[in-house]
Formats: C-alpha cells, structure tokens, sequence
C-alpha cells in the first residue's frame, strides 16, 4: 500500500472512529484489509480505496472495512480483579437494602464474554446472597460483526475455558450437538443482555436509562486525548449518580474535566 493510499484510510478511520493509525500501523492495516482486496478480486489496496470511497461501494463496504481496523480481543473474566471488586464491594454497597437493582453497560463489548462475565457475576452474587435481582446489560460496539456473535452466546470449548466450572454449570448449557464443543450463555441470561451498535465517536449516543455500573475497558487505548475527554464526558452523562466506571489496567482518566473519584486500580465512582 503506497503513503497515500494509507493516508486516506487513516483520515478516514481517525476521524470516523477515533482509532489512531500513526505510520508504524501501516504494515498491520495493510495485512488486515489484504483479505478484503482479495474477496473482492482487487490487485492492489489502491484499487479498494478507490471502491470503498467511491459512490458505489462506500454503503456496500464501509462496515466491512470497520470490521476489519477494528481489534477485538477479549474474554471471559479478562482482568478478574474488576470482578472480585464489584461482588465484594460494590455490589454489597448497592444491595444494602436487601435488592440489586442495577443497568450495566459493557461499552466495548466485541464479541460479548465481558457482558456475559457481568451477567453471571451479578446472579452469582445475588444467588450467594440471597438478595433479589433485577438488571439489564447493554453491550455495545461498533463492529457489526462482533455483535453478531455477542447476541447469539455461543462460544467455542477453548473460549469458555476462562468460566470457572462452577458459574459454567450453572449459568451456561452444552451444546445438544455432542460433536459441536461449543458452549451457550443460558436463555434466561442472554435475556437480560442485549447488544446494539454505537460509535463512541458519534456526538450523541441512542441511549436513554442511566448506568449504575459501566465497563469501558480496553478501547481508550486506541483513541487520542482529545477523543478520550471527549467520549468519557458523554459516558459520564449517560451514568448515574454514585455509579461506577471501570477501565482497563493500563487505561487511565488522568486529567478528566468530569469528576471521579478513583476507588480501586482503574475503578472510578461518579461523583
Ligand atoms: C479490545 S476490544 C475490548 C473488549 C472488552 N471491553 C475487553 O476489555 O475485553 C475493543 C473494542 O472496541 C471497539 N471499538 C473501537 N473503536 C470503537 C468506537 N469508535 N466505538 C465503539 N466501539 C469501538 C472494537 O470494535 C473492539 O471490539
């Protein structure tokens, strides 16, 4: 891919997603859209950026192309510690009246596992505790692709290994094909949790209820720090009051113009 070929699709991507490409990422976007040159029987990438921007393919491949920028890594329990801190000390905060009455939102969701881990670790808690439960998760990215697999819950032997035995027992089932080694989120799980697209870039979000617990782990990394004040004002708004903002290990709101209160290792309580 020659300079100025990348140098559209980093204008594009930046501004359009907030995913910074600086030129040491020039070889990883070229191997990443290689796929999509050869799907579509192009001989060079420049050939595909002159489809993907021109009238005729841009509604056709423009999600095809976020797909494949976007890096979607995740798991089940990924940085476990974030889930100790909601069960033993945040949940028994909010359930102090003997009901848990809690909105999550996983904010970068991929493919779902941390969404599901929150979904299990609430009923969890409420089972051992003996409390009443009533939440909702939203799971929301920008990848149509991952969503896809997020809404249907099901996931590969080897993705599951992370769900400890006793939380798979009880809140996944095995596939009725015994040759298929895949595992499903439970129904009345999958119930609660449901996933839509939002492009954290956007002024606005389509959401409407307040998140008492919001897991934005792992995307601020890829955006500059203007986008993150940006974004993190705009899940700010979308929180409740007390509520509790959990980011990645290596991910920090130094310099925030909203107030947080840091509580634990990449924990913030909305103050
Ligand atoms: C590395 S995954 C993080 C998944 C999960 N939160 C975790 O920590 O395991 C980052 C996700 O952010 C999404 N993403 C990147 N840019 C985005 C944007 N502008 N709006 C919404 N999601 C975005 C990607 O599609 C990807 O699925």
């Amino acid at each position: 891919m020659n300079d100025a070929t990348f140098s559209v699709f980093k204008e594009f991507i930046e501004t359009n997603l907030g995913i910074r490409l600086p030129p040491a990422k020039k070889v990883m976007l070229e191997a990443r859209l290689a796929k999509r040159v050869r799907a579509l029987g192009f001989s060079s990438h420049e050939e595909y950026c002159d489809y993907v921007f021109g009238s005729e393919g841009f509604d056709r491949e423009i999600q095809q192309l976020i797909d494949s920028v976007t890096t979607n890594e995740t798991s089940f329990f990924r940085e476990s510690a974030h889930f100790g801190i909601l069960s033993e000390r945040i949940y028994p905060e909010l359930a102090a009246s003997g009901k848990l009455d809690v909105n999550i939102w996983s904010v970068a969701a991929s493919t779902g596992q941390e969404a599901y881990t929150l979904a299990m670790v609430t009923e969890e808690f409420a089972r051992v505790n003996r409390v009443q439960v009533s939440y909702r998760i939203l799971g929301t990215d920008i990848s149509e692709k991952v969503l896809r697999v997020a809404q249907t819950g099901i996931y590969t032997e080897h993705q599951a290994e992370r769900i400890p035995l006793a939380f798979k027992r009880l809140y996944c089932q095995r596939s009725r094909d015994p040759h298929a080694k895949t595992v499903r989120i439970r129904p009345e799980i999958r119930a609660r949790t449901m996933f839509r697209q939002l492009n954290l870039m956007d002024e606005r979000y389509p959401i409407t209820r307040k998140y008492g617990i919001v897991f934005c782990r792992n995307v601020f990394i890829y955006f500059d720090r203007e986008n993150q004040r940006k974004v993190l004002e705009r899940i700010y708004s979308h929180m409740a009051p007390g509520g509790y903002l959990f980011m990645g290990h290596s991910e920090n709101i130094a310099g925030a113009a909203v107030p947080f209160k840091s509580v634990a290792s990449a924990v913030y309580r909305r103050e």
